[in-house]
């Protein structure tokens, strides 16, 4: 695996593979890496000639210093992972390398209030950081496919806006969560958890399962959603958010019969851990 630090180097390298006709699958992820990861790279290397990670913690995404700072560093362990699925490149720049002219400059393009609702609502900026650095990681890669995983739905629909509006000629391709046996999306912050708190976390699959139940069974809307809200709200676990949203435009939901695609989101606090996850309810 070739592991290369400066933008201008992985762009010259690519360009000649490019001319050779290779095609580019792009995973960019924050490491700390896990099979959910893993099973993007794959996905890549199956679906492309070239497979390329970045491993880069975007500082622009966090709107808490003491996360940003909390966030897993795993270098070493991280090359070991891509090296183990046959990842063919790897960059790991440094914030000047991402932000030659500096970090303020947010999205590139109007995210039209999809990142207003759940996330957005409690982590301002966030999405913005986010269309930020993988539009500027996108315009150092030029893959041919982005791979992105479905734990992050929503970040997944504002990547999905962001290159219809840029006219990217990139297709995105979102990959199902990867979950723990009992249930748990996997994700680079469970490292965080305390014994007790991971052996109770799968109590947010469970009720995102008991939600579809509920859903599809014609319950209303902002019923499930109180109750889910009243089963999270546990000793050491605090619910933030549980959202029933069309797939598309992640406005609330009505009944099934009027979306084609209905998703369930949440966000909840574990600890000090903030944990979220989402399950498609409805998909035509
Ligand atoms: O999902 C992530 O890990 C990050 O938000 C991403 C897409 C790599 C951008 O920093």
């Amino acid at each position: 695996m070739l592991l290369l630090k400066q933008v201008e180097s992985l762009q010259r390298f690519l360009r000649s593979r490019k001319e050779a006709g290779d095609t580019i699958g792009f995973v960019p992820t924050m490491g700390a890496l896990h099979e959910g990861h893993l099973a993007l790279v794959r996905k890549a290397r199956s679906e492309n000639t070239l497979s390329v990670c970045s491993i880069f913690v975007n500082p622009t995404q966090f709107n808490e210093s003491g996360d940003l700072d909390a966030y897993p560093r795993l270098p070493g362990p991280d090359l070991e992972a891509l090296t183990s699925v046959g990842n063919d490149v790897v960059l790991m720049p440094s914030v000047s390398e991402i932000y030659p002219n500096g970090k303020s400059g947010g999205a590139p393009v109007d995210l039209a209030g999809l990142d207003q609702p759940m996330e957005g609502a409690f982590r301002p900026g966030h999405f913005a950081g986010v269309a930020q650095v993988v539009d500027r990681l996108l315009d150092i890669v030029q893959p041919h496919r982005l791979y992105m995983g479905q734990k992050d739905y929503q970040q997944a629909a504002i990547i999905g806006h962001l290159l219809r509006e840029t006219g990217r000629p990139v297709e995105l391709r979102v990959h199902p969560t990867i979950r723990e046996a009992d249930g748990l999306a996997m994700s680079s912050r469970n490292l965080r958890l305390t014994p007790d708190h991971r052996e109770r976390a799968p109590s947010l699959y469970q009720t995102l399962q008991w939600i579809k139940e509920a859903y599809l069974q014609g319950e209303s809307v902002a019923q499930i959603e109180q109750v889910a809200m009243d089963r999270l709200d546990q000793p050491g676990f605090r619910p933030e958010y549980v959202q029933i949203v069309d797939g598309v435009t992640l406005q609330p939901a009505r009944t099934p019969d009027q979306h084609e695609v209905v998703v369930a989101c949440l966000a909840c606090w574990a600890g000090d851990v903030r944990l979220i996850d989402n399950l498609i309810l409805k998909d035509n």
